[in-house]
C-alpha cells in the first residue's frame, strides 16, 4: 500500500493507525524504517512509541544503537543501525535479546538478512512538501496487516 502524507501531523496520525492496526501483544514484530536523511523514519517511530503510551523524551539511537520502551502492550525497540558499518558492531547489539519486543529498525540494510526475519519494510520517500509512505509486508502476518492498514488508507 502507499499513502500521502502531507506534513509531519500526517505521519504521527499514520504511525497512530499503523499501532491501532497491530495486534495487542507486540512481541516479536520486525518493522524496518527505510528512506533518506531526513524522511521521517524517527519521526514516525517516536509517534508510534509515544501512542502507545511512553510518556517522555524518545531520544535518537543513534549513538546507542538502541533504546528499549517497556509499555503495557509490550517492549519496543527503537534501532537506528546508521552508524554501523561491520558484523562486530551488531553482536553488540544482543539482537535476539530483543526479540521479546517490537523492533522498529532505522537504516535496516545495515545488517544483512534482516529483512528475511522482518514483518514489515516502510519507506518513506520525499514527495513536494510531504512525504510518499509505501510499506510492503515481508511476512504472512505482515501482509494482512498491510490489507487491514490499507482499508484505512485506500489511494492504491
Ligand atoms: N509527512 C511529512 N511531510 C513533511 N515533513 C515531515 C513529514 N514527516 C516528518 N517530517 C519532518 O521531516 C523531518 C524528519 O526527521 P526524522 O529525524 O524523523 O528523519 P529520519 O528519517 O529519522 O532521519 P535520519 O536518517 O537522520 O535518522 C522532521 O523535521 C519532521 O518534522
Ligand atoms: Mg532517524
Amino acid at each position: 500500500m502507499n499513502a500521502w502524507l502531507a506534513d509531519e501531523a500526517a505521519t504521527i496520525a499514520f504511525a497512530r493507525n499503523f499501532l491501532d492496526t497491530l495486534p495487542a501483544d507486540l512481541s516479536g514484530w520486525t518493522v524496518l524504517l527505510k528512506g533518506e536523511l531526513g524522511a521521517g523514519k524517527s519521526t514516525f517511530a517516536r509517534a508510534l512509541i509515544k501512542a502507545a503510551g511512553h510518556d517522555g523524551p524518545v531520544p535518537s539511537p543513534t549513538y546507542t544503537l538502541v533504546e528499549p520502551y517497556s509499555l503495557p502492550r509490550g517492549n519496543i525497540y527503537h534501532i537506528d543501525l546508521y552508524r554501523v558499518s561491520d558484523e562486530e558492531e551488531l553482536r553488540y547489539l544482543g539482537w535476539t535479546e530483543l526479540d521479546d519486543g517490537c523492533r522498529l529498525v532505522e537504516w535496516p540494510d545495515r545488517a544483512p538478512g534482516l529483512a528475511e526475519q522482518a514483518d514489515l519494510e516502510l519507506c518513506l520517500e520525499y514527495e513536494g512538501s510531504g512525504r510518499r509512505a509505501r510499506l510492503e509486508g515481508l511476512s504472512e502476518r505482515g501482509l494482512a496487516f498491510v490489507s487491514a492498514l490499507a482499508s484505512a488508507y485506500s489511494e492504491d
